[in-house]
């Protein structure tokens, strides 16, 4: 049984291949278009999924689309039509989108793959979210809680899976979302919604979340965790272009200017953004009032959250048996590997001196021996990985131990916001050395980065520059059956310097995808102070020796 499923036309394109319930091929349409979060149709990706199982359309058995678009039509038709006159720009701008490609979806998918519209599928969102986390886990039976900003009609559903088998048994419906509440707030911070929310995450720990009771009006939650918005407070449901209503702004004052720079006394100042402002005192207080909010509207999230995950697990229940699953998702290098010929070519071409090693051991001495020198270095090897996390196969690494990586690598190469924090790569067997956290083996997000923890107050001093601000660091741990050449480079960095930990960022310059092909890595590397790029076990140096 071949399946290919497929998403497109809301964000980040992406298409996936399995084969009996096994996972051949999964890539985002970005890697290979070079367009950030791409949503069109992703023909690059499907073609990759289908050459890497060696299949042409024909000898698929279903294409799956990972919503139901008519479903999803109606829901914006009715919330406009129910909204009318102050719909009226959202219900025009959805109804060209609509008609030009998205009611089409089936027509394009025949056409382009080549099966037959009987053998295409379209699933509820929220199933394809349950779908994704529950077959792919290793756990036999599990509650189900999703959550997002909406799908057609649930934003929110809660179920049970056991075996082969999955239920959504209950669900909240648009317009009340706890991800459009948060989106809000992205956008009242200045950022870009569907973009920005990890930038909010990221600014809550330098706030306190004293504006807790005010975020507390805007939605009603039941202990279980079933919540209902405030619509007073919103626009989204009748505006394409504001999240938040007069009101909301009313109760938290001036938005924050989109695309100024977010700095406070506990962030510092940092070198990139240029000489210090002459109304600096003035500015970080403002900022500090932003950062509260984000403090705030972060810490009511996560309590609504814990209920709902509570309430989940409470209502367990059994299922009938179907087929049994053959699949853990282990590890995310679905992508695309380097090709050799490419990756020699770069390396001749470049004007740059390289050495091809022998080994891997080679290799990752050499790179262990640069990284402890202070080098930052472009890493990229095998199958590039499936979803936003570089997980050490296209990945930008630097050593941890030293406080001023973070502003090297940000001055350097990322021009990122200065509280964004590094994430750490920790092999998994030393992660509770280092780490506040027990039985790394049993933390499966840990491994695609989806887990933040406190670092250990004796190791804070060890690792600075992976460190975030409130003691926390959002790490991935690195299992040698996974990765065996990214766990040795962190076990080799780990005997020399008693830290087997790098940090890693994604491999990509600011506003780009992260690089796919040898020449898209080589050409970032070129544009950016970076000092070395491994390509597999080829070492492209810049003249610093
Ligand atoms: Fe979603």
């Amino acid at each position: 049984m071949r399946i290919l499923g497929i998403s497109c036309y809301f964000h980040d394109a992406a298409a996936a291949l399995l084969d009996d319930g096994v996972l051949i091929a999964a890539a985002e349409e970005e890697r290979f278009s070079r367009i950030k979060h791409d949503f069109g149709f992703p023909e690059r990706a499907i073609r990759f999924c289908l050459d890497k199982g060696g299949l042409a359309g024909a000898d698929l058995d279903y294409v799956a689309f990972f919503e139901k678009p008519f479903v999803k039509f109606e829901r914006i038709l009715q919330t406009a039509l129910g909204t009318v006159p102050r719909s009226h720009a959202v219900f025009r701008k959805a109804m060209t989108a609509w008609m030009l490609d998205k009611l089409w979806v089936k027509s394009r998918i025949r056409d382009f793959v080549g099966v037959t519209p009987d053998h295409i599928l379209f699933v509820e969102h929220h199933q394809s979210h349950a779908a994704s986390a529950f077959f792919c886990s290793p756990f036999e039976d599990a509650a189900i809680l999703t959550v997002d900003g909406v799908g057609e009609w649930a934003t929110a559903t809660m179920g049970s899976g056991r075996g082969s088998s999955l239920t959504l048994d209950s669900e909240i419906r648009f317009p009340h979302s706890l991800g459009l509440l948060y989106s809000a707030f992205t956008a009242f911070l200045g950022f870009e919604v569907n973009e920005g929310e990890y930038k909010v995450m990221g600014m809550a720990p330098y706030g306190v979340p004293r504006y807790q009771d005010k975020v507390w009006k805007l939605i009603d939650v039941a202990p279980d965790g079933a919540f209902a918005l405030n619509l007073d407070y919103f626009s989204f449901h009748y505006s394409a272009t504001r999240t938040y209503s007069p009101r909301f702004e009313s109760l938290f004052g001036r938005p924050r200017k989109p695309e100024t720079p977010f700095f406070t006394d506990t962030s510092g100042y940092p070198s990139y953004f240029g000489d210090k402002p002459s109304n600096y005192r003035e500015l970080a207080a403002e900022n500090q009032h932003y950062a509260d909010l984000a403090a705030s509207i972060q810490a009511v999230t996560e309590e609504i959250l814990l209920r709902m995950a509570r309430s989940a697990c409470a209502r367990f229940q059994h299922q009938v048996l179907g087929a049994p699953r053959r699949f853990i998702m282990e590890h995310a290098y679905w992508g695309a590997g380097l090709d050799p010929d490419e990756v020699r070519g770069v390396a001749d071409t470049s004007g740059l001196r390289s050495v091809e090693c022998d080994d891997d051991a080679q290799v990752i001495e050499r790179t262990v021996t640069l990284l402890e020198a202070g080098k930052v270095i472009g890493w990229a090897q095998g199958g590039f990985e499936w979803g936003p996390r570089a997980l050490g196969n296209r990945s930008i690494l630097a050593d941890p131990r030293r406080a001023e990586m973070k502003d090297i690598v940000n001055t350097k190469i990322k021009f990122r916001e200065p509280y964004r924090p590094f994430a750490p790569s920790v092999i998994e067997e030393r992660a509770a050395e280092l780490f506040d956290i027990s039985e790394p083996a049993r933390h499966y997000p840990a491994r695609f980065m989806l887990l933040v923890v406190p670092v250990l107050e004796q190791s804070k001093p060890r690792i600075p520059a992976v460190t975030h601000v409130d003691g926390s660091a959002r790490l991935q741990t690195v299992v040698e059956r996974a990765n065996p050449r990214y766990h040795a480079l962190i076990r080799t960095f780990g005997d020399a310097t008693g830290v087997p930990v790098v940090l890693n960022t994604s491999f990509n310059l600011r506003g780009e995808p992260i690089v796919n092909t040898p020449a898209q890595a080589f050409s970032t590397f070129a544009r950016s102070e970076m000092d070395a790029l491994v390509l597999d076990r080829t070492i492209i140096y810049k003249d610093f020796e």
